[in-house]
């Protein structure tokens, strides 16, 4: 099920093969377009285009997320490092350009001899960037895993067995659901073991307008990035969204803690989209629901952690505490 291609002596990329076959986004989109309430998934964003657009999201001037945990691993890295000292494997799920991961990367081989970075993805992103971090660092193997998450953490552990530290950056957990947050950190703790450690990255709750604006940047890049989605679906299902029709928007809604984004629409319309033979009706003001982004404070980390089987072994924010990296253990009585 996992091919092994070896790009250079320190450097191998294990691929899934199946998750070619695994394709839902007609369905996906079908189904959020035809409910009542109108939604898409957000995992869409991300296509060329999309991915793109996120990048230079994080670098706006509004979107504080990038810059306060990298604020955090750039102060904190060394510590984490040395709090760690006993395990010599990273395993990161959804690593992408593994840019932040570069500052851990660079502390643990301060201390070690040897570190195996597993970059964990569904994207052939991880090929270059790990070829580059072999190139930068001279005692560094990386084993990348071409793979969705849940066959690619039974293929890692099955067959690398390290003590180890579990990545997942970003607040990339704040895009999901609480019930898909457990899943997922039960998912993780059931690859770990007593002296492991599961290091998430969490957006923190703050003030509204700090948060709004984060979602909606002055340079529109964030609207952008919202609005690709319809242009996606009109290039691969043949559909024909007024794109100049819809606008961006992004509130907080602090009942749920989370900024919610939508695709509002300015007119009454039809769409057709022609590859799914299925027509859609919008009414002006409609909104698309396309993004939830929980925002947290330590009480409801705690209370995720709890339902995981997992407990804190450390928490660390930046200094404007806008943002925070929790570490967690296995919790031995659950
Ligand atoms: C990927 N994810 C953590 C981003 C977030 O902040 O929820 C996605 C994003 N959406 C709009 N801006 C950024």
């Amino acid at each position: 099920m996992f091919k092994e291609e070896e790009i250079n002596d320190r450097l191998s990329i294990f691929r899934n093969d199946k998750i070619h076959f695994i394709n839902s986004f007609e369905e996906d989109v079908k189904t959020g377009l035809t409910s009542e309430k109108k939604y898409l998934l957000p995992k869409y964003f991300y296509d060329e285009k999309g991915s793109e657009l996120f990048e230079k999201i994080c670098k706006t001037k509004e979107y504080y997320p990038t810059r306060s945990e990298t604020e955090i691993l750039d102060i904190l890295s060394d510590t984490i490092s040395e709090r760690n000292i006993d395990k010599n494997m990273i395993i990161e799920l959804g690593s992408g350009t593994s840019v932040k991961t570069e500052l851990l990367i660079r502390s643990f081989l301060k201390e070690r001899e040897e570190l195996v970075y597993i970059p964990l993805d569904v994207s052939n992103i991880i090929i270059e960037s790990s070829r580059q971090l072999t190139e930068n660092y001279s005692n560094l193997i990386i084993n990348g895993v071409i793979s969705f998450y849940e066959e690619g953490m039974e293929f890692i552990v099955s067959r690398f067995n390290s003590p180890k530290i579990i990545l997942f950056l970003g607040s990339s957990i704040g895009n999901f659901t609480p019930g898909e947050s457990i899943e997922f950190m039960r998912m993780l703790a059931k690859y770990m073991n007593e002296t492991d450690r599961l290091l998430i990255g969490f957006d923190l709750v703050k003030e509204r307008k700090i948060l709004e604006d984060a979602y909606n940047d002055s340079d529109g890049i964030t609207a952008e990035f919202n609005l690709n989605i319809l242009s996606r679906i009109n290039r691969e299902l043949n559909a024909d969204f007024k794109i100049e029709n819809f606008k961006h928007k992004s509130v907080f809604n602090e009942e749920d803690s989370r900024i919610e984004m939508y695709l509002e629409s300015l007119s009454d319309m039809n769409v057709d989209l022609k590859s799914i033979d299925e027509k859609i009706k919008l009414k002006k003001g409609e909104l698309i629901h396309t993004e939830n982004s929980y925002k947290f404070n330590k009480k409801m980390i705690n209370e995720l952690a709890e339902r995981s089987g997992l407990v804190f072994s450390d928490y660390y924010t930046d200094e404007k505490e806008y943002f925070s990296l929790c570490a967690f253990r296995l919790n031995r009585n659950f």
